[in-house]
């Protein structure tokens, strides 16, 4: 069964705090976003596999851990997903990037993809999916969904703020896909929106309304 975990670490928490408060100004919300991401992204590699190389340090030879290959892909869903991505390859420079936009069909309510492109290897990838928002679990579980008809195997799902019902969405249709969440928010509104949140994530990150 995937778990969920709640990255509560002080520096993720206090960033969080500014990232919700409605006076943060565009700048200030990408920086915090981007930090956040990087921090999301130190607890989220913990289980990487490392090995034992041996090297030359100026006084001697030592025995030293490497990451042991496995190879990591990002996949930002469209658009929001895009402000947390720099943060992680601050600490991830090699991983490879995909993206994928979707949107529901209003009529045959069917998930559309407009725009998908990924590395051309994911099914050896250790990918992980970027949903900043976590509100029905729609766009998430699509993308998930799509990845997976694709070949990947091994999925992480990394979100700031996730309602309860997008959670539950996540483990019901993908019980292999841990989530990494920086907070469990109370609820949507009627609007769709989480409650208490942060807003609309893509308008705040990139100044449109
Ligand atoms: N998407 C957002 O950007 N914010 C929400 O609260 C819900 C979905």
């Amino acid at each position: 069964m995937g778990n969920v975990y709640v990255l509560d670490h002080p520096l993720i928490q206090h960033k969080l705090t500014y990232i919700r408060k409605k006076s943060t100004g565009t700048k200030e919300f990408r920086e915090l976003v981007d930090e956040v991401a990087g921090l999301m992204a130190f607890e989220i590699t913990r289980d990487l596999p490392v090995e034992e190389i041996t090297i030359d340090t100026p006084v001697t030879q030592a025995k030293t851990k490497t990451l042991s290959g496995k190879k990591i892909g990002l996949v930002p869903i469209l658009r929001a997903g895009l402000g947390m991505v720099d943060g992680i390859l601050s600490l991830i420079p090699a991983a490879k990037v995909g993206h994928v936009g979707l949107y529901r069909d209003p009529e045959t309510l069917k998930p559309v993809e407009y725009y998908i492109k990924l590395p051309s290897d994911i099914e050896e990838r250790e990918l992980i999916v970027i949903d900043p928002m976590l509100a029905t679990g729609g766009s998430a579980n699509d993308a998930i969904h799509s990845l997976k008809k694709r070949g990947a195997k091994n999925i992480k799902l990394m979100c700031l703020i996730a309602a309860p019902e997008g959670v539950e969405v996540i483990k019901e249709e993908h019980p292999d896909v841990d989530i990494y969440l920086a907070s469990l928010d109370e609820k949507l509104d009627e609007k769709g929106y989480i409650v208490p949140g942060l807003g609309d994530a893509g308008d705040r990150l990139f100044g449109t309304k």
